[in-house]
């Protein structure tokens, strides 16, 4: 009981920091970049982009791992069964949050880290022009944002609704 609690927790906690911070990124800050000078972008995905794709590589990783040992903890695969409500609607929320994060690792953090890469590059080749990657680079980091932040929604929509069976 003490056990399912502290997983319990544990889950919500991580799954709020990496859903709510996923939310503000991509819905607020993210779009906010272009709207700064290039010097000022700049300087932001150099100093606070790393730190926040490390934040939530963190947290997703630690939500996956709470919400396995919560899973195991309830009762096992046997919850993820088809011929109950609790059963499909739990299996859709853990294939929305598997496929949030793939994004998020492996496509998402790599695309932000390869902006923050192109915008070293340059401040350490002392070249004025920003390099013509980058756009569509931050573009792309843009749109994984949003899609990595829709399939937590999704996740979240899910995993409350299995409570309610
Ligand atoms: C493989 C990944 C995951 C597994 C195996 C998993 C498993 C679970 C389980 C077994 C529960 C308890 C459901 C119940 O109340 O009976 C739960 C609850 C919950 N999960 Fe997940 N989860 C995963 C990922 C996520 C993610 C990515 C989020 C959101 C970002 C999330 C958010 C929640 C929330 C908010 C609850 C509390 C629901 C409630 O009690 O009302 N989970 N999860």
């Amino acid at each position: 009981m003490l056990g399912t609690w502290i997983l319990a927790w544990g889950h919500v906690i991580s799954a709020i920091c990496w859903l709510g911070g996923g939310v503000v990124f991509a819905f607020v800050v993210g779009p906010a970049l272009g709207k700064l000078s290039p010097a000022s972008s700049g300087e932001f995905l150099v100093k606070v982009v790393p730190g926040v794709v490390r934040f939530f590589q963190i947290f997703a990783g630690l939500t996956i791992v709470f919400g396995a040992l919560l899973l195991y903890n309830m009762g096992g695969l046997s919850l993820l069964s088809p011929s109950t409500s609790y059963g499909i609607i739990l299996s859709a929320g853990v294939a929305f949050a598997l496929a949030a994060f793939v994004v998020a690792e492996f496509i998402a953090a790599p695309i932000q880290m390869k902006a923050v890469r192109l915008v070293r590059e340059m401040l350490a080749s002392g070249a004025h022009q920003s390099s013509p990657e980058l756009p569509k680079t931050l573009r792309l980091a843009g749109l994984t944002a949003v899609l990595t932040a829709v399939l937590l929604i999704l996740t979240s929509i899910c995993m409350v609704g299995a409570g309610f069976y």
